[in-house]
């Protein structure tokens, strides 16, 4: 038997998502909790920022996973540059292909809105991540991630 391909459409994500996207945040940071009132209130504000988009991918009308992209300037980019904060798909749909059509239309929105480059961070045990991002033309930077919380 030929196993059929999944289909996987890709849209904006609408304040009605929150639940999955969530859930999908959950699996992406599971060590970490997570305030839903507040986690609810960036969501909601992310949505209205022309700045911020967030896509979600849908497999038979489930939300299969999600990818969130930010545009900035960039002096360094001579103009506007982009960021992959998150990119997540639920664990019942990984290895389907929903990560790399995420991936490739986070790069097209951010081409879309003139950026010249997409930055992110990853730690170091993601390595399926890290094979999708070289596969698709990211370059490995030999640099180290500071955090300062207030
Ligand atoms: C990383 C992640 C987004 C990839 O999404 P996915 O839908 O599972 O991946 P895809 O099916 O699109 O596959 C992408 C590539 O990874 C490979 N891959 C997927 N699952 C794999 C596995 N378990 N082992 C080895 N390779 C794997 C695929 O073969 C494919 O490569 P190919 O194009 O050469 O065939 C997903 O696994 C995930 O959500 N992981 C946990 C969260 C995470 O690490 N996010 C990234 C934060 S930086």
């Amino acid at each position: 038997m030929v196993a059929s391909k999944t289909v996987v459409e890709i849209m904006t994500a609408a304040e009605r998502d929150f639940p999955d996207i969530l859930l999908l945040v959950k699996q992406l940071w599971p060590n970490d909790r997570f305030n839903e009132q507040k986690i609810k209130k960036v969501f909601i504000r992310s949505l209205k920022n022309r700045n911020q988009k967030f896509l979600i991918a849908k497999v038979d009308g489930d939300i299969a996973g999600f990818a969130e992209i930010q545009i900035a300037n960039s002096l360094r980019r001579q103009g506007y540059s982009s960021q992959l904060g998150e990119l997540v798909v639920h664990e019942k749909y990984r290895g389907k292909g929903v990560g790399k059509k995420l991936l490739e239309e986070s790069i097209k929105f951010a081409k879309s809105r003139s950026c010249k480059a997409m930055s992110l961070s990853s730690a170091n045990f993601r390595k399926i991540a890290h094979g999708l991002y070289l596969k698709h033309g990211f370059e490995k930077r030999d640099s180290t991630l500071f955090l300062k919380r207030f």
